[in-house]
């Protein structure tokens, strides 16, 4: 573990207030958050500094030994704030990237993506990046837990295409967070991290279904409808439901190799996820937050 000052930036995020949690137990641990972030999910004593990537060089880097990165990495002041690293000689940098990098579609941030991956990749530091899966776990996500929430409601899901999934528990991701920070053997490598094993879509829906007591028919949609569908209807965009139907599966054995990453399945993550949610069956609902 680095044996100085931690700067955490994304702390009150879905997956940084799990990184917050497991290092609030040391008294070096600095967190950044901007005034208008929603401090709820901050565990208790954690320090804060109100800061801004916008503002990089307003950042609190003197003593700094590493930095813990859970902001998304297409923020534009990614690369401002990899230079402030630099000059401020903090040496250890973890940043949480995205394997959606890999989409075959014309995603808008994957430039600026990429951009800031080898703005991290050329800089000095003794960086590692961490490309998660589609990540779940608990109310916060924005994807399993709607899920969980429309299976519980509605016995029938439409069926856009079978592609592969592999989202990653959010606990996981977290350890494996920590477990990068303390494993010099990560210094300038990049893991794709995902959950233990790829599952079609239908298995996922049907593993989801099990997980809130409920059986759910699957009704196949036409790829070209459902695009139609998401235009006239702007609930989500024409590319998300492409990307619902293209495989999203990754293989994490570097990561396993190098730091014992030993993700859980889609089944065991999903069930604890709808045991938070007060949606197991026989749980009494609980809040939404
Ligand atoms: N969620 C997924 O399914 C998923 C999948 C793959 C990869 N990832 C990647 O994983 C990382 C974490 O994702 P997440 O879902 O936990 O994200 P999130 O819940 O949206 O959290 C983002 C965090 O970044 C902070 N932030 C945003 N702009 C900032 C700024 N200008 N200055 C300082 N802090 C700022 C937010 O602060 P506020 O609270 O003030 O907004 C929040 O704490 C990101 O890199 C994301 O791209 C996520």
């Amino acid at each position: 573990m680095s044996s100085g000052r931690i700067l955490l930036v994304g702390a009150s995020g879905f997956l940084g207030s799990h990184v917050a949690a497991r290092l609030a137990h040391r008294d070096d641990v600095l967190a950044v958050v901007r005034p208008t972030s929603d401090r709820r999910h901050l565990p208790p004593g954690l320090a804060v500094h109100e800061g801004d990537l916008e503002a990089p060089q307003s950042l609190p880097l003197d003593g700094v030994d590493a930095l813990v990165y859970c902001a998304s990495m297409a923020l534009p002041g990614l690369p401002s704030l990899v230079a402030c690293l630099e000059r401020a000689g903090v040496r250890r940098a973890v940043f949480v990237s995205t394997t959606a990098l890999f989409t075959s579609l014309p995603a808008p941030s994957r430039a600026r993506r990429q951009a800031a991956e080898r703005s991290v990749t050329d800089s000095r530091l003794d960086w590692t990046i961490l490309r998660p899966t589609m990540i779940y776990g608990t109310a916060r996500d924005r994807n399993i837990s709607r899920l969980l929430r429309a299976l519980h409601r509605w016995p029938i899901f439409p069926l856009c295409g079978d592609a592969l999934w592999q989202p990653i528990y959010v606990e996981d991701l977290a350890r494996a967070v920590i477990a990068t920070l303390d494993t010099p053997g990560t210094i300038h490598q990049t893991y794709n991290l995902a959950g233990a094993a790829p599952l079609r879509f239908s298995e996922l829906v049907r593993t989801a279904a099990q997980a809130v007591g409920r059986s759910v028919a699957l009704v196949p949609v036409p790829l070209a409808l459902a695009v139609v569908a998401a235009r006239l209807t702007r609930i989500v965009t024409p590319e998300q439901i492409r990307r619902l139907a293209e495989d999203k599966a990754f293989a994490y054995a570097e990561a396993a190799r190098d730091f014992n990453f030993a993700p859980r399945s889609f089944a065991d993550g999903v069930r604890l996820e709808a045991a938070a949610l007060g949606l197991a069956p026989g749980a009494r609902p609980v809040s939404r937050l």
